[in-house]
């Protein structure tokens, strides 16, 4: 299927990223948000991205510019019913997508796939709830994504062949590599990067590290490129929590268990980066570890 207009719901750090990635490769760009302030922050972080690959040559000022002008927002759900492929990037909880999807159907074309970005939710159960299950799929891209090379394709137990197809050559135009994961909690990335996190959560609560020997250890003893405590602040720890919570009640195996450190700093309000505190303290010039 020809797929031009694409819209996406969501314009926090993972939406705002997608849209930047498909506006580059030439598709046209519907951003949707409940919030004006999530939509007007998304538009201004994609033009500080691209111009910084404008800064180290990696595109042009006149592909900054076109991409820019294929992105247009809207508060509207129901604007997004013209277009082809909507990748749903809106908080990681299930009842705001499920909302999401029965609102936006009734203005859908019948040819327009429906995906989300969940990183752990169940997509056959998602697509369960949508109009058309056959026509509904998982497309994972990675944080942050105009860096991140993979995209996780995931069908559900009646997504079509057409499908898989249609978003595999979105994929294929982007220039990033698709691995396809089958329909089970949290996929591939987050089955095993999330408990390795929710393991170094731990080692902080029992006291066998602080954050930063925690994040040095697996930095130059691992040779990880962040470490694990950094990693969560970036990825944001309400999603972290969120993901361990699926792969908890989905497998019920207790070795998934989310720390109760990791949902203490959720409870508090310090979700990461995106808070400006986490695991460290983002709010001076440099960041500073929290216990
Ligand atoms: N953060 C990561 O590293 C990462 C990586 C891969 C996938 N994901 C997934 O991407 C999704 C978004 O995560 P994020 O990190 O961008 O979160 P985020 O908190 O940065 O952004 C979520 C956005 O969704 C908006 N939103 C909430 N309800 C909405 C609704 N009903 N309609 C439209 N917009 C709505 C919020 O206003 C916010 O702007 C989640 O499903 C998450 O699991 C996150």
């Amino acid at each position: 299927m020809d797929i031009q207009k694409v819209g996406v719901i969501g314009a926090g750090q993972m939406g705002n990223g997608i849209a930047h990635v498909l506006a580059l490769a030439g598709y046209d760009i519907l951003l949707n948000d409940i919030s004006q302030d999530a939509l007007d922050k998304g538009k201004t972080l994609i033009a500080k991205n691209l111009e910084r690959q404008v800064s180290r040559d990696k595109i042009s000022a006149a592909d900054m510019d076109a991409a820019l002008d294929r992105i247009s927002t809207t508060l509207k759900l129901p604007d997004l019913g013209a277009t082809d492929l909507v990748i749903e990037a809106a908080t990681e909880r299930e009842t705001v997508k499920t909302a999401i999807f029965e609102d936006l159907q009734p203005h859908l074309q019948s040819h327009t796939i429906l995906t989300s970005n969940t990183s752990s939710i169940s997509i056959t159960r998602l697509a369960s709830r949508t109009d058309r299950p056959e026509k509904f799929m998982g497309f994972h891209f990675m944080n942050p994504v105009p860096v991140m090379q993979l995209v996780e394709l995931i069908r559900g137990i009646a997504t079509d062949e057409e499908t898989f197809k249609s978003c595999l050559a979105v994929v294929e135009k982007l220039g990033k590599t698709a691995a396809t994961a089958e329909d089970f909690p949290a996929f591939i990335v987050n089955r095993i990067l999330m408990p390795m996190i929710n393991e170094a959560i731990y080692t902080l609560y029992e006291g066998v590290g602080s954050v930063r020997s925690i994040d040095t250890s697996m930095k130059l003893g691992a040779n990880h490129p962040m470490g694990p405590l950094e990693l969560a602040d970036f990825i944001g720890l309400d999603t972290c929590l969120a993901i361990m919570n699926v792969l908890h009640d989905g497998l019920a195996d207790t070795k998934y268990r989310p720390c109760p450190l990791l949902t203490k700093y959720v409870e508090a309000g310090w979700l990461g980066r995106k808070t400006d505190r986490g695991f460290y303290d983002y709010r001076g010039d440099e960041p500073v570890p929290t216990r």
